[in-house]
């Protein structure tokens, strides 16, 4: 079947994170090295396996076990970049968590970023693709953890950490549990992000805003089942950050087609497109737009304004962002 969308298009992508887009031979090899046992997370045709998303997280956490150095994570975001840049993607931001990165402990958080900026920059002249990093606390490890989370972004906050979210399960604390950490961020100048919608429901999405305050929500594709809220995200300009495979694999839709993305945008929500982590959901960006173009009759026009769209709600610099525009309406 020939290509409706050149694999090629230049891409910008807010939602990755950069342990969950560490592929399946990239962890094994990494427990090879360290002697570690961690075959149980693999289907028998070496793609990591689970049966649902409470086990997603677990599998998760147990393949995130394996990255246990900064040279470990700079040797990630290097594998994670070329992935990327294969894609078409030319502007990233990625999710990254002091919890996975000397748990929480600000010295050891220093050194890993180091490793992951110096990796970055690598990435930046030889690929030609440029990474921003969002510190993330992991709402299932419950709101006291976060707070050191939110203080290693702050403490942190610069050219490369220019944003600060949640993700994980929704279903467990409320928002309003992480608003201290929100409001650390934010007197820091941190721009910010919430998953919700995902599992949680629209009410998720309304709790979110009200008690956070992001820009931009992590998935809030649930919203589309409260139309009053639908109308606030677009009259707000609040960007949500559409990772629509991610959600058919984990089955919270059936199908593409059921998919929300296409009726959010016909209601004038501002959407972008990005892949959440993709080995896990068996999935690639070109993929995404491929299936998208074939599912909704989306042209090359409509991905090139939602990268546009995506762009203006960069976690980055206006001058890095005059840049990138550029080569994205080349
Ligand atoms: N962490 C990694 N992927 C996630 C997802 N899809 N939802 C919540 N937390 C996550
Ligand atoms: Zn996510």
């Amino acid at each position: 079947m020939s290509e409706l969308i050149d694999p090629a298009l230049p891409k910008v992508e807010l939602h990755l994170h950069l342990e969950g887009a560490a592929s399946p031979a990239f962890i094994r090899g990494l427990a090879k090295e360290k002697g570690l046992d961690i075959s149980g997370i693999f289907a028998e045709d070496g793609g990591y396996d689970y049966r649902d998303f409470w086990h997603f997280l677990e599998v998760y956490e147990a393949a995130t076990s394996t990255l246990q150095s900064p040279e470990d994570f700079r040797r990630l975001v290097l594998a994670v970049l070329e992935d990327r840049a294969e894609d078409g993607v030319i502007y990233a931001e990625t999710f990254v968590s002091p919890d996975f990165c000397g748990g929480g402990d600000l010295g050891a958080w220093r050194e890993y970023l180091h490793a992951i900026e110096e990796a970055a920059e690598q990435a930046q002249n030889t690929m030609g693709i440029t990474l921003k990093g969002v510190v993330t606390c992991i709402r299932h490890f419950g709101p006291e953890k976060a707070r050191p989370i939110a203080l290693c972004a702050a403490e942190t906050k610069g050219d490369f950490i220019t944003g600060f979210g949640i993700a994980g399960d929704e279903k467990m604390h409320h928002p309003k549990d992480f608003a201290w950490a929100f409001d650390c961020a934010r007197e820091a100048g941190l721009r910010l992000t919430a998953h919700a919608g995902e599992w949680g429901g629209a009410q998720s999405v309304r709790d979110a805003l009200d008690h956070l305050r992001p820009e931009r929500i992590g998935h809030g594709v649930q919203a589309i089942d409260d139309l009053a809220l639908v109308d606030r995200l677009a009259e707000d300009g609040i960007v949500l950050e559409v990772c629509p495979g991610s959600n058919v694999f984990l089955g919270v839709y059936p199908s593409f087609r059921d998919h929300p993305v296409d009726r959010l945008r016909e209601r004038e929500v501002k959407i972008t497109l990005s892949t959440d982590d993709p080995p896990f959901f068996r999935t690639t960006l070109v993929q995404e737009y491929e299936t998208l173009a074939r599912t909704f009759g989306w042209t090359e026009a409509d991905f090139r304004s939602i990268n546009a769209d995506a762009l203006k709600a960069a976690f980055c610099d206006e001058a890095t962002k005059r840049s990138l525009l550029d080569r994205l309406t080349r």
